[in-house]
């Protein structure tokens, strides 16, 4: 099936089986130089030939994304690999065959012919190798790495359905393939192997825990518990430094153990309402019923953080719909995936951070 939206051509395709003819149109709009946005097991990305500077162009045009944040670079085979990095460290091996495909993007030494607007200038490129079928047949059949940043415009929340990358791109984009929702929801794991021992940059669907499990020593760059760079500071990641994730109405993230947390947001709620505010609240299943608001939202149970990463984007997305003045999000711990969305959460805060 083939939808037109203000002259971007949105088709669906099978997840599962990709059907090659559809495949095989979106592979020739990134080898003439184009752009097209398709789904991996993360978030949906904004795909172009990272061989080549001016579609690269593109996606930072179509996403309004500032210019020296630099983007992933997805391939579909272990061998095409040197064609985008000088160097493999050897503690990228361990982590290649335990979590390739998947979603793990690992920082190594550029190699020289990926195009600078890739990487912004860096000496330093972040390659994954996602699992989705989708994102495989495509980068396979396009036969070249494909340069990705999730397909919001920038500042937004990343895309978990065809339907957000519609949202923000329409008009801007020839293509997107929907392949239905994707799996992971927050996106994926950013460590940088250029330093020793491996510095996390994003957490994302590959934990922590997971991490150093496999390799020993982890660190984890300070911008990802909450703080921002100071001024004058080089984040290590430049994705780190901008606004992220916004809803349209400003959020205020509360944090701490459940019944003070619970008990914040109702009086914060009382607050806003006396203001004549229009209240949205985030939260976990297992606060049904805690909040008298005029929307309330869900992005499923705390015990199970897997789960409410994959509901988080979409869920944030849909208070724009309701129209709220101003959103109180609910804290999970810090553990596990816990710590991919946390980071999320407070970027989305921007600063609004409330811990009881
Ligand atoms: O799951 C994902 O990673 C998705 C899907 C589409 O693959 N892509 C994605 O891309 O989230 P983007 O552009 O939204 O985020 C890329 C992040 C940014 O924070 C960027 O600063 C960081 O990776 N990054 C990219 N290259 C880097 C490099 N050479 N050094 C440090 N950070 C880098
Ligand atoms: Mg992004």
């Amino acid at each position: 099936m083939e939808r037109l939206v203000q002259g971007t051509r949105v088709l669906q395709v099978d997840s599962a089986h990709p059907e090659p003819e559809i495949i095989d149109q979106a592979a020739a709009l990134i080898r003439s130089g184009d752009v097209v946005a398709f789904p991996t097991e993360t978030v949906y990305g904004l795909g172009a030939s990272a061989l080549d500077g001016a579609a690269v162009g593109r996606i930072f045009e179509a996403k309004g994304r500032p210019n020296d944040n630099p983007l992933i670079v997805h391939i579909a085979e272990r061998s095409q690999l040197s064609a985008v990095v000088r160097e493999v460290p050897a503690v990228a091996e361990r982590l290649i065959d335990l979590f390739w495909p998947g979603p793990l993007t690992l920082v190594m030494p550029k190699h020289p012919d990926v195009a600078e607007a890739v990487t912004c200038g860096l000496e330093t490129v972040g390659v994954r190798m996602p699992s989705h079928m989708v994102a495989r047949s495509l980068i396979q059949a396009a036969g070249v790495p494909v340069a990705a940043p999730s397909a919001n415009r920038s500042g937004r929340p990343s895309p978990t359905a065809a339907e957000h990358v519609v949202e923000d791109l329409a008009g801007h984009i020839p293509m997107v393939l929907d392949g239905g929702e994707t799996g992971v929801g927050v996106e994926s794991t950013v460590v940088d192997l250029t330093v020793t021992p491996p510095m996390l940059l994003r957490p994302g669907g590959v934990t922590l825990e997971q991490l150093r499990e496999a390799v020993g020593a982890v660190d984890v760059a300070a911008a990802i518990n909450g703080m921002e760079a100071g001024a004058g500071a080089i984040p290590r990641s430049p994705g780190m430094k901008y606004k992220h994730y916004a809803p349209q109405a400003p959020l205020i993230l509360v944090t701490g153990p459940v019944h003070p947390m619970q008990e914040k947001i109702r009086d914060l709620t009382m607050e806003y309402q006396e203001e004549g505010k229009r209240v949205g609240i985030l939260c976990g299943a297992e606060s049904r019923g805690v909040y008298l608001a005029s929307v309330v939202l869900e992005y499923g149970a705390r015990t199970d953080l897997a789960g409410v990463a994959s509901d988080l984007f979409s869920t944030l997305r849909a208070f724009d719909r309701h129209g709220v003045d101003v959103i109180l999000a609910e804290g999970v711990p810090v553990e596990g995936m816990g710590l991919a969305i946390m980071n999320r959460l407070r970027r989305a805060a921007a600063g609004r951070v409330v811990e009881v």
